[in-house]
């Protein structure tokens, strides 16, 4: 007879030695699994001597084509990882968010003061808690708070635009901000040890940079402050994100420390300004160069809106090819080419490939934009790609432009609404035609971007004129803009 407590502990040893296998055999495979493939490295030097000093994007785009949409390069001491298709993105970044939601350390930036900035924080319990105050102040719900400012707001860039009549492309939309002089992913983010030396030492640039901007961006923290504290000593302080979290504090219930506060406000002016400007420049190229789809979307605006009145944010469901036109302009031409980066915080495995631990991970978000087996014509401006059969080609939205799972864009809510309003309200109100030169020829703009962290169109002009069939517009703008 078998003894009853012997079959279990030889049952328990088997398991373990089963376990024991199985790890030395995973491990020993996951150590073997091979790197995601691409273009041949040097010895030391790894990738370092082919990594593009302009215009990354296309680069890393071409190499896509070759290598696939999981490439490796490595420079020494970093393994970097480009995603090249919305499903990687969406693998690594959305379901595997755990391990992908670090960011790399902004030397740069930290050398000149800009701290508790969201969107440069790591995976730890600062990230978390400045996420929260944001995110919950920017919410889907708390967004429809701000809609009356915006509709006041997009009515009076209009009118500024039919005033100016002429436009250079950020004449009206001003964006222009210390932060945005200086890039992000430097030299001082790879050697770190060049902040130490002389400035005119290769490289080196940058932290005497940084040293010139940090009395700029403490500016940036301090002023907005003190003045919600003046306004708040009068009795006459707007509701704003600084007032409410003031307002926790005064209670004991804030989550941010009076430092972390001013950092989270200036994330919101630094991360939302330049970006959503740069949107709407791409909005004002589409249309100077594709007078078809201002003509559509402008019908479509006579059908639902009429003459009367100017559009709000309750037609919204009642005009598709307007947000399509929307939709399009996120994709035409992405303001964050390449994202911005990720880190992996554990080592990780994706389609028979090892992705090292720490390794830099960007998204080639321009490459999504362009993906021909997802898009037809990538490089045409057609919202109707995203209108149902059969009017349209029923393409999928390009969610890609806010970014991924635990990093996506905070401020996504209130940057589709302004779009959105500036937008409906530019076209039932103007009409951007093309500029000319001296001798009366057209200017036909190039649509090219620049470079960097965030993107926007190359210079170029237009002309803004009263919608041809409604020339009782400018009426009706300042009428409406005084009636709110
Ligand atoms: C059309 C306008 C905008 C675009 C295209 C845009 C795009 C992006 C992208 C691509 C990211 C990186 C996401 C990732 O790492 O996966 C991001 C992050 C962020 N955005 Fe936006 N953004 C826009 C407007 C705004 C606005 C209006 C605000 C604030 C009011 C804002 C606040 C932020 C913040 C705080 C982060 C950092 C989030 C984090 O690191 O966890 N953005 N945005």
């Amino acid at each position: 007879m078998a003894s009853p407590p012997e079959l279990p502990s030889n049952f328990m040893l088997v398991a373990v030695l089963c376990c024991v296998i199985t790890v030395i055999i995973y491990g020993s495979r996951k150590g073997r699994m091979p790197l995601p493939p691409g273009p041949p490295a040097k010895p030391l030097l790894g990738h370092l001597h082919l990594m593009p000093s302009s215009n990354a994007s296309a680069v890393f785009h071409n190499w896509a084509r070759i290598y696939g949409d999981v490439m490796h390069l490595h420079i020494p001491g970093k393994s970097i990882i480009i995603l090249s298709s919305h499903r990687a993105a969406m693998d690594l970044l959305q379901a595997k968010g755990s391990i992908y939601s670090a960011r790399p350390s902004f030397l740069l930036y930290e050398l000149a003061g800009w701290t508790n900035v969201l969107t440069f924080l790591t995976n730890d319990d600062r990230f978390n808690r400045h996420r929260q105050a944001l995110h919950g102040y920017l919410s889907a719900a708390n967004c429809v708070a701000f809609q009356p400012f915006q509709l006041k707001a997009a009515r009076k860039l209009a009118q500024a635009m039919l005033n100016t009549h002429v436009g250079e492309f950020d004449q009206h939309i001003n964006r222009e901000t210390g932060t945005r002089r200086m890039s992000a992913g430097t030299p001082l983010d790879f050697f770190p040890f060049l902040q130490y030396l002389p400035t005119w030492f290769p490289g080196a640039y940058y932290a005497g940079l940084a040293q010139k901007m940090r009395p700029i961006f403490r500016k940036i923290y301090d002023i907005p402050i003190k003045l919600v504290y003046q306004q708040q000593k009068e009795g006459i302080a707007p509701p704003s994100f600084l007032l409410h979290h003031l307002q926790l504090m005064s209670v004991n219930k804030g989550i941010l420390s009076i430092e972390e506060l001013k950092g989270a406000g200036a994330t919101i002016f630094a991360a939302g300004k330049a970006t959503t400007a740069s949107t709407l420049m791409v909005f004002l190229l589409a249309m100077v160069l594709n007078p078809k789809v201002q003509r559509k979307a402008q019908e479509e605006l006579n059908r639902v809106v009429g003459h009367n009145r100017l559009p709000t944010f309750a037609d919204s469901a009642s005009l598709p090819y307007i947000e399509a036109v929307v939709q399009e302009t996120y994709r035409w031409n992405t303001v964050t080419p390449m994202g911005v980066p990720h880190v992996s915080s554990a080592e990780d495995t994706y389609q028979g490939w090892k992705i090292p631990s720490g390794s830099l991970v960007l998204v080639n978000v321009r490459a999504i934009s362009r993906d021909v087996d997802v898009y037809q014509d990538p490089d045409q401006f057609n919202p109707d790609r995203f209108l149902p059969k059969p009017e349209g080609l029923n393409e999928p939205r390009f969610s890609d432009a806010f970014g991924y799972g635990r990093r996506i864009c905070v401020g996504q809510h209130l940057a589709h609404s302004s779009v959105w309003i500036v937008i409906a309200t530019i076209l039932a109100t103007c009409t951007i035609t093309n500029a000319t030169d001296e001798s009366g020829n057209i200017i036909v703009p190039v649509p090219e971007m620049s470079d960097g962290l965030d993107s926007h169109p190359h210079a170029f002009q237009f002309v803004v004129n009263p919608r041809q069939d409604t020339e009782e517009v400018p009426m009706l703008l300042a009428t409406e803009i005084d009636e709110l």
